[in-house]
């Protein structure tokens, strides 16, 4: 094992952060772990892989104490949603040694979950186990009631599961007990309905728990057992936080388990946004410390170093799981031993890139980590010089051209970054107008804040011309310029009634009377717009031609938006495209049925779409909002051919924030 460099005492008011603690038979080297989270990291087989590997070491190589694999199902009647492992296979203890071998040297501790997802799935791939027939509320399956058998079944895996784990050099496992998953599932009255003795009191309901809880302390011998438990199911009709007390009374005094990490949720998301509050769980950690004699973990947008600090001070929990945190930067704990925390890149819960890509079958990444999830590649980019030093100019100060300008500098370019405006973060800034959305800030500041730490000469308020940029005798011209609104295809020409969302979100100009937002990003500007729109006091109708507003946004990110536009009285029209505008009447002519509404076949020499008979839907608006934009390339025409120019971010392409800063790591590690 190397040397561990993470000294307790290098981190002022933070040292207490750094402090070992004693969990069962192993030491953590601080109090900051990994929680465990899915990383779609597999195989064809649902085994780890050689990516997953490098992803757990590099935060293991940070400073993380332990780091948790996500949910791994102990019994192939377990739905298998985000790419979770096959822990019910042989196959994967050899994965296993790969894992825990290569944290291990990096002084780190490494535990998979054990867990069964029970019902939470939409019941697709097969029968969905579970302890009664109570369908999902959220995912929709009709599970069918286990019988004893299959009762029994499940406990024997939970133990069989446990025993790969240790005999591939895990150190120990943790269980997961809430969640609403199959553990969960027999502790709730709500989805246990069992009139056998896994059923019924509380005691009974606490059965199943207990007999897993006793196969698994058997098979793992003196390695840890954890659990992962809920503060609340924050469900109705489910447990609540003194159900869970007691829960956590009786497992601390089965003696069983070296300690109790507290998360919350039963059927929604265990993975609060940026519209959460951080610290969100920090109460339910507390209340368990205060019932119980283990060491207890809290859990929950614990984002940032001071924060977590503090909870440990103020007697919340022993240890702190800051596991997005470590998606974003595997490197925070290195950096709070290092005294660097103003470097420590934050997680700023947008849940892009982490959840939502395994939401779209891909492995973890970060919106603004490009390195995160693809570690065996490009774990050395930032930290490898460049062949030779070049002369960078990069126009644009957005999340394209701040990533170009700092993964530049950092390869040892000399980089000069012009932006016309008086602040960095270009249209994020204004994304983050809206209630909910603030967070996104903290990427663009910490972007800034870099690029500025790393010596680019920065000149903002400077609408960089060809004559400025020739005048730095540039080896490479990176446009990072943006989009500009455009007008839509379904309007004949710009008047003072049409507006771009991004316009209306910044509050310019005042607007009155009824506002249609033509929403055709499916993304969130155009629910920011109709927001801003509602909040001058407007009637708002919300127009998209999908089925759903945002279809492209993350289910947990649209909820909270949908939540608000209906706070807020905005109406919302789905399906429903957008054909033309009659200025002078005041009316969008749509048709029903989204993009069956047009027929492309028909355009004109204008370029205009004609459209089929399909019956008409007028909706009549003082102001229309639209999210056309077109790419700000000007500068790109005035350069000359000897000059070297790139393009990257929404210039090429209006892309979400994760697109525009992969594509710019990218291009900064190409020169
Ligand atoms: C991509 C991702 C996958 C997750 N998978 C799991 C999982 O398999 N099991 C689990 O108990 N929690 C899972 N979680 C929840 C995390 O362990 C953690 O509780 C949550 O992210 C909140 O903590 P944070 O704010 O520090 O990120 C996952 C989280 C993320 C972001
Ligand atoms: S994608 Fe967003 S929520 Fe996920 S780790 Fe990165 S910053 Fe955090």
């Amino acid at each position: 094992m190397s040397a561990d460099p993470l000294a307790p005492g290098a981190a002022g008011n933070l040292s207490r952060l750094l402090e070992p603690l004693r969990l069962g038979g192993r030491t953590l080297r601080n109090r900051i772990i990994v929680t465990a989270h899915a990383t779609y990291n597999i195989d064809a087989e649902h085994l780890p892989n050689e990516d997953d590997v490098a992803y757990f070491v590099e935060r293991a190589r940070g400073g993380a104490a332990l780091v948790a694999m996500g949910t791994t199902a102990v019994h192939p009647s377990s739905p298998t949603p985000y790419g979770i492992y096959h822990n019910f296979d042989d196959r994967i203890v050899p994965r296993y040694e790969a894992l825990s071998a290569a944290v291990h040297e990096h002084g780190g501790l490494i535990v998979p979950q054990l867990g069964h997802m029970g019902a939470r799935t939409d019941g697709e791939a097969g029968p969905v186990w579970a302890p009664s027939q109570v369908s999902h509320h959220l995912w929709g399956s009709v599970p069918y009631a286990m019988s004893r058998a299959d009762v029994r079944t499940v406990m024997e895996a939970y133990a069989s599961a446990a025993k790969r784990a240790v005999r591939g050099g895990m150190d120990g496992v943790e269980l997961s007990v809430g969640h609403g998953q199959m553990i969960n599932l027999f502790l709730s009255p709500l989805t246990n309905q069992r009139e056998d003795e896994y059923g019924g009191s509380d005691e009974a309901r606490f059965r199943f728990c207990r007999e897993v809880l006793e196969g698994v302390r058997e098979a793992v011998g003196d390695a840890l057992l954890l659990v992962r438990v809920n503060g609340s199911d924050e469900a109705p009709g489910s447990l609540d936080q003194d159900a869970w007390l007691d829960i956590d009374q009786r497992i601390a005094e089965s003696g069983l388990v070296d300690a109790i990490n507290v998360s919350a949720n039963f059927y929604g998301s265990v993975i609060p946004t940026m519209a959460v509050a951080r610290g969100c769980y920090l109460h339910y950690a507390r209340a368990v410390k205060q019932r119980v004699d283990l060491p207890v973990g809290a859990v929950g947008r614990i984002t940032d170093p001071t924060m977590a600090a503090q909870a440990l001070e103020d007697g919340d929990a022993d240890f702190v799981g800051m596991t997005r945190a470590h998606i974003a930067d595997p490197h925070l704990v290195r950096k709070i031993a290092e005294g660097r925390t103003d470097e420590i890149r934050p997680c700023i819960g947008c849940i892009q890139m982490c959840q939502g890509e395994l939401g779209r079958h891909r492995n973890v990444k970060c919106v603004y980590n490009a390195v995160t999830g693809r570690e065996r590649f490009l774990r050395e980019v930032e930290t490898t010089p460049a062949a030779a030093r070049r002369r960078v100019v990069v126009v644009g100060g957005g999340p394209a051209g701040l990533e170009t300008a700092r993964v530049s500098a950092l390869r040892g370019h000399d980089v000069t970054l012009f932006d016309e405006r008086a602040e960095l973060g270009g249209v994020v800034r204004v994304a983050a107008r809206t209630d909910g959305r603030d967070g996104l800030i903290d990427a663009v500041d910490w972007l800034g804040n870099e690029v500025r730490r790393l010596g680019v000469d920065v000149r903002l308020r400077r609408t960089a011309e060809a004559a400025d940029v020739l005048a730095l005798k540039p080896d490479v011209v990176v446009l990072a310029t943006g989009a500009s609104e455009a007008l839509p295809l379904w309007a004949e020409r710009e008047d003072r009634r049409l507006l771009g969302a991004a316009d209306v979100v910044s509050g310019r100009p005042a607007l009155s009377g009824t506002v249609a937002v033509v929403d055709e990003t499916d993304r969130t500007s155009g629910m920011s717009a109709a927001l801003a729109a509602a909040e001058q006091g407007c009637s708002v109708v919300l127009l998209t031609a999908r089925p759903g507003p945002a279809e492209l946004v993350e289910r947990e990110v649209r909820d909270d938006f949908l939540q608000r536009l209906v706070a807020a009285g905005v109406e919302i029209r789905t399906s429903t495209q957008v054909r033309s505008w009659d200025r002078g009447a005041g009316v969008l002519h749509c048709g029903v049925g989204g993009l069956a509404a047009l027929t492309y076949r028909d355009v004109d020499d204008h370029g205009h779409v004609l459209v089929r008979d399909v019956p008409d839907l007028a909706v009549a608006a003082d102001f229309v909002v639209h999210t056309w934009t077109e790419p700000r390339a000007e500068l790109f025409e005035d350069l000359p051919d000897s000059v070297d120019v790139r393009a990257v971010g929404d210039v090429l392409n209006p892309h979400r924030i994760e697109g525009a800063v992969h594509a710019a790591f990218e291009l900064a590690a190409s020169f």
